[in-house]
């Protein structure tokens, strides 16, 4: 269990109460996914209960226990993307990664999943690599998209 690393998060919430969310962003962001080790230290120092931390976990889409891929790819398969074609990309990067939606690749490097709709319908079919959002991706483009996140 990384210890130091969970008292540096939670050390920039000095007011701990109504910060749980912002403190599991920060703990999914340094360890990619919600350990359960962590989790429970995070309820020990807080003195939230485990089953109140879980049923934030358990609400919110983003929060994952299990682990994730360095690099996060969502493609969005709101309306508009899947009108311009986003299932076609969705199944090109399953493909390439063979990995379907909700899996990570064995070296760590990708995760797969959907969203719906992202706010960017004008750049439909869009795809959101961990802050980068892809705009008018076709499956064409998809290996070259892939490349800059391989090192
Ligand atoms: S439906 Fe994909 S960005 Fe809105």
């Amino acid at each position: 269990m990384n210890v130091a690393a969970i008292d540096s998060i939670l050390s920039k919430f000095p007011e701990i109460k109504g910060s749980l969310i912002g403190i599991l962003h920060e703990v999914q962001n340094h360890f990619h996914y919600l350990p359960e080790g962590e989790l429970r230290y995070i309820s020990k120092k807080t003195k939230i209960p485990i089953t109140q931390i879980y049923s934030i976990i358990n609400f919110y889409n983003r929060f994952s226990l299990k682990p994730k891929g360095k690099n996060e790819i969502c493609v969005c398969l709101g309306t508009a993307c899947h009108v311009k074609g986003a299932e076609k990309v969705m199944n090109e990067i399953s493909a390439k990664l063979k990995i379907g939606k909700g899996e990570t690749t064995d070296d760590m490097k990708f995760s797969l999943d959907e969203v719906r709709c992202i706010g960017a319908c004008s750049l439909a079919p869009a795809v959101v690599v961990n802050e980068d959002t892809h705009g008018m991706v076709s499956p064409k483009q998809v290996t070259t998209i892939l490349s800059k996140y391989k090192d």
